[in-house]
């Protein structure tokens, strides 16, 4: 697949079939995750990648709770288009099916400018997402649990002492074909 045609063709979902994704697959997409550029190349990720029926389940549970304490700040910024909000509600009250999730960890807080070290996480967590749709796997990037200052819940429970919570990332076949949420132009500029 073009790379561009990977960039523009990559959606946010939040519905999905109930197709498992093998190890092959899984172990893929991960790999491509560090295979991100990184500050002074210190590959400062933690990725940690479920398919446990009962860690799904747990953490459905916690996403729940997540949404009950995020929903004031996505009433307000979508206050005029209330179907979003219940929309990600169903979403993150049931991982929409996922058969799979991520959790990406920066493993060195203590580095002294935590900013570059996140932006390799992220530039790894981007990478993921364009491998996975490359092998027509959807995924939706998720940071309300850090919005609800939850985050601590998933760091305890799947990486205890190995980092910061900095996403979670659902993964699955898409059981839905989303529009491209519009883009608002100048926000790029050249000098
Ligand atoms: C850092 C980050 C955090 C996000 N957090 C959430 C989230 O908590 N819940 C959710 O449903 N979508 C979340 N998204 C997905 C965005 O809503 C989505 O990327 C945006 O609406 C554009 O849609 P697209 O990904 O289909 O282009 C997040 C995306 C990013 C990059």
């Amino acid at each position: 697949m073009d790379v561009m045609d990977a960039i523009y063709g990559r959606r946010s979902i939040r519905k999905y079939t109930n197709q498992e994704i093998s190890q092959a697959d899984l172990e893929a997409i991960l790999e491509a995750g560090t295979m991100a550029p990184s500050a002074m190349n210190l590959q400062q990720w933690h990725f940690v990648m479920v398919r446990d029926k009962a860690l799904i389940e747990e953490s459905r549970e916690i996403m729940s709770k997540v949404f009950d304490t995020f929903k004031p700040v996505l009433t307000e910024r979508f206050s005029k288009h209330p179907h979003i909000v219940h929309e990600t509600g169903d979403f993150m009250k049931t991982l929409g099916g996922a058969p799979a999730f991520l959790l990406a960890f920066i493993s060195r807080p203590d580095y002294n400018n935590s900013l570059p070290a996140l932006s390799g996480v992220c530039a790894g967590i981007e990478n993921m997402l364009l491998a996975a749709y490359e092998k027509g796997i959807g995924s939706c990037w998720l940071t309300a649990p850090i919005t609800a200052h939850m985050e601590s819940e998933f760091e305890r429970r799947f990486a205890p002492g190995k980092g910061r919570f900095v996403a979670f990332v659902t993964f699955g076949y898409p059981d839905e074909d989303p529009p491209v949420p519009p883009r608002r132009s100048g926000k790029y500029e050249i000098l």
